[in-house]
């Protein structure tokens, strides 16, 4: 056995893997069919164990016989472009470890504490309904019912003085499907009301299965913040009748914000808050009516459109769709995050001149699975540099 070759090939095969992974993430960031995105997602499934086998029997073993003490020269043409390819995926994966081993929150973040409910504890076992994937949510280990209450206090420079302390309870990716059951849902509520909020914003995929929206009376529908309740869809939404929920949560008293900008006065300023649910529907909002010293706050389904958020002169954006990665690896971090910037923004606060933008781990998915990631609620409290002195 040539171990050298062997751990080359391992290498190789790693990068294999970071490869499928990397086009299954971006391709997640598209608005394609929901019937596409499985397709593919099985071609992956199958891919990712077989190259592996392909690759030890055709050239560990036969062939140039690489783990036998073969030369790298005997190896294909063919072979060898596609092993460049890996080798190429196996520097994007070292790179995504050093992001992750290396990053840090903003500066713009000042305090940071958060509380963990373990939600099947305290009902006394797991609330677990009747929908799909059940054997997933039972996985040793898993986290889905340890809910983390995230709260974060930043920094922004463009906040109004008299506005320092503003509260916005950040909610998103409920997934409400019935694999997670209603008292499931019912209890995260009750942390929610634990504390008042000035806002309260939801940033999209509320449901998973239509019928669930009859959870929402009794859940998002008991919460409310001192200037209102805002809310956009997202792209699991969008798999669904997407206007009965809209219809739904208006009779609840939630303000859509999808493809516009409110303009709300308070304290003798303004906050334009404005809705993003591209690229799976509307346009974005269009912040021009928008005064040069408003606030503006966006709503975004996914963190891609920060580029778009920062020519806006967007102060804040709050978004999900990643979901943390919902598996959070040792060393290599989160893997699997639906974007076009791959794990990049699977959760956390990100500074992008001139915006700062938190992005959800949300409260649950489509897949009831989370290691090392445990689903979030979040309360963030703003700062102005120069608070009012009273
Ligand atoms: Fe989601």
């Amino acid at each position: 056995m040539n171990w050298w070759n062997a751990l080359l090939l391992f290498l190789l095969i790693a990068g294999h893997t970071s490869l499928l992974v990397t086009l299954v993430n971006r391709v997640h960031g598209l608005p394609l069919p929901c019937r596409t995105l499985k397709n593919l997602r099985h071609i992956h499934d199958l891919l990712i164990p077989l190259f592996p086998i392909i690759l030890v029997w055709f050239v560990g073993l036969t062939g140039p016989k690489l783990l036998l003490g073969g030369s790298w020269h005997e190896v294909s043409l063919g072979w060898r472009l596609y092993l460049c390819l890996c080798a190429a995926g196996t520097l994007g994966l070292l790179w995504a470890s050093v992001r992750y081993l290396t990053h840090r929150p903003p500066r713009q973040q000042r305090a940071s504490r958060s509380e963990v409910v373990d939600i099947a504890k305290e009902l006394g076992g797991p609330p677990l309904g009747e929908g799909p994937l059940l054997w997933l949510a039972k996985t040793p280990c898993n986290e889905i019912f340890q809910v983390e209450f995230s709260h974060h206090t930043f920094v922004l420079p463009r906040l109004p003085r008299e506005w320092d302390g503003l509260s916005i309870l950040h909610l998103s990716d409920w997934h409400m499907v019935g694999t997670l059951d209603k008292p499931f849902f019912e209890r995260v509520t009750e942390m929610c009301l634990e504390h008042t909020s000035d806002l309260v914003i939801f940033s999209g995929d509320l449901l998973d299965r239509q019928e669930c929206e009859e959870w929402l009376p009794e859940t998002l529908g008991r919460i409310h913040g001192r200037l209102g309740q805002y809310y956009i869809l997202g792209n699991h939404d969008w798999y669904l009748r997407d206007q009965e929920i809209r219809n739904h949560m208006h009779a609840l008293g939630w303000h859509d914000l999808a493809s516009q900008v409110i303009h709300i006065p308070y304290e003798g300023r303004t906050l334009a808050i404005g809705g993003d649910e591209t690229p799976w529907m509307g346009q974005p909002p269009r912040f021009d009516d928008a005064a040069q010293h408003d606030f503006r706050l966006l709503v975004c389904h996914t963190p891609d459109n920060i580029g778009r958020a920062r020519r806006d002169g967007v102060d804040l954006m709050l978004s999900g769709h990643n979901h943390g990665g919902q598996v959070n690896l040792p060393v290599i971090g989160p893997v699997y995050s639906p974007s076009i910037y791959g794990s990049r923004y699977s959760g956390g606060a990100f500074w992008e001149s001139p915006t700062l933008m938190y992005v959800s781990r949300g409260l649950s998915g489509r897949h009831p699975l989370r290691l090392r990631c445990r689903p979030e609620i979040t309360r963030l409290t703003l700062k102005s540099p120069e608070p009012a002195t009273t």
